[in-house]
């Protein structure tokens, strides 16, 4: 499938986005692990959010799924069966790394598998942990790469320096410290996405927060059982949130999106560049904030982007790389070398395809200098098998003179089933509705010095 993109028309719409991907893969683990039935609602019914549900229904859950965005989860207390074969987690780092954590300390063996791209990603980051804690594992790849081996141990808890903020690290070691004697304490250099120290409060498990860069859990903890609805996902936003910000007069609502602030970072960032953006939480009942964003577009000028902003952003930079270019002046992206070792190279991806289209870009050992012209233009560019590579091109393609063809998008499957869809609306749209503003406004995000 490749996408094909035309000039968009003023944007002036309001839209809502489907449950977010992170939250999804959590709240399926923790209510599988609960002693009763769940209801989660709003779950993201992608590629890889299903290859958590089928590794979970592989280990002895039932899971039901009435609606693709409702699930029913019969939690079993912990008990977890031996799945009959290897679990695949398909292209998901996240199903591997927190499914790791999960099986690290249960008393059966169990073996990880991924697609080719799935088993060039770095391991070796909950490896290290996961055997402090005594776990066993060997990585069948070169340089602890998938497949996983792992052999059911007995877990006690350690206090973790992680060398890098990443929450998927930060989850899986906390998913083994709940089957692991005693307290588990993972410190980040600075604060990932939150997502799993909060699950775990609404599930009821014991955790302590001594700042917001260490979090601990007690071992031997049984989740209570309860219903949850997920909320949008604001990194599917991001794209139709950028999309609106980099077109002066464009003016986009975004209903029902999660507001976490470990999420929310974008938002300071087009505020920086020029754009009006208005925020508007609207329920914290269910412990993740959601509620409304709002922006209005502008001439956008370039920023830097580094330091703590990263890891808080780090799945919005390819987007935020396009509204870069489609600025004035430069845009610099600094610390982020991690985008090496997403679904592909993100940093060589995005030089190679903003290239394609005409913009002038210098390719960083950890980031990018982009020097913005206002302007692209169309190209045939690859999607690099990377969805975030492929939907952050087809926006680039709505301000681009001539046509631009994303190939091989189908890879969009894996976080967002319905960015085509989506697409189509903004580029043709039924007529324009009307909004409602929200109240509350932001203050612009700092850019941060901090290496
Ligand atoms: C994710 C965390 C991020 C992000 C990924 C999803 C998660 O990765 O890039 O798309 O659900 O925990 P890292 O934690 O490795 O930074």
């Amino acid at each position: 499938m490749d996408f094909r993109v035309k000039r968009a028309p003023r944007i002036e719409t309001e839209i809502t986005v489907p449950g977010d991907k992170s939250i999804s893969h959590r709240a399926v683990i923790l209510a599988a692990l609960s002693n009763g039935v769940c209801v989660l609602r709003g779950f993201l019914p992608s590629e890889d959010c299903l290859q958590t549900v089928t590794a979970l229904r592989s280990m002895g859950i039932r899971i039901e799924q009435p609606e693709p965005e409702m699930l029913i989860v019969h939690g079993k207390r912990r008990l977890l069966t031996p799945p009959p074969g290897e679990i695949d987690c398909g292209n998901s780092a996240t199903t591997m790394r927190l499914l790791t954590g999960l099986l690290a300390g249960q008393p059966f063996d169990s073996r990880l598998v991924g697609s080719s791209g799935l088993s060039r990603r770095p391991m070796e980051r909950v490896i290290t942990p996961l055997r402090e804690m005594g776990a066993t594992i060997a990585a069948e790849g070169p340089n602890e790469t998938p497949p996983l081996r792992i052999t059911g141990s007995k877990l006690h808890g350690i206090d973790y320096h992680s060398p890098i903020a990443s929450s998927q690290v930060k989850s899986a070691i906390l998913l083994a410290g709940l089957f692991a004697k005693g307290k588990t304490t993972v410190r980040e250099p600075s604060l990932s996405r939150n997502h799993t120290e909060l699950m775990l409060n609404y599930f009821l498990v014991r955790t302590v927060k001594e700042e917001d860069t260490v979090v601990s859990v007690f071992g031997d903890q049984v989740p209570e059982s309860r219903d949850f609805t997920i909320p949008g996902d604001i990194s599917s936003a991001a794209f139709w949130l950028v999309a609106a910000a980099v077109q002066p007069g464009g003016h986009l609502l975004v209903r029902d999106v999660g507001l976490n602030e470990t999420r929310t970072t974008l938002l300071g960032v087009l505020i920086r560049m020029g754009a009006q953006v208005r925020e508007a939480i609207e329920e914290v009942d269910q412990i993740e904030p959601r509620g409304t964003a709002e922006i209005t577009g502008a001439s956008l000028k370039g920023t830097i982007i580094q330091g703590k902003e990263i890891p808080q952003l780090i799945d919005e930079l390819p987007i935020l790389a396009v509204a870069g270019a489609l600025a004035t002046g430069t845009t610099t992206i600094r610390n982020a070398e991690e985008l090496r070792v997403k679904e592909t190279d993100r940093i060589a991806a995005i030089a190679h395809n903003l290239r394609a289209m005409g913009a002038q870009v210098l390719e960083l050992k950890d980031g990018l200098e982009i020097h913005g012209r206002g302007t692209l233009r169309g190209a045939k560019v690859p999607s690099f098998g990377d969805h975030r590579i492929a939907m952050a091109f087809a926006i680039a393609g709505l301000f681009a003179d001539g046509e631009t063809v994303v190939q091989d998008a189908q890879c969009v499957y894996e976080s967002y089933p319905e960015f085509a869809k989506a697409l189509d609306e903004i580029m043709n749209p039924k007529g324009v509705r009307t909004t409602t503003p929200v109240i509350s406004s932001l203050a612009p995000g700092r850019a941060d010095d901090e290496g």
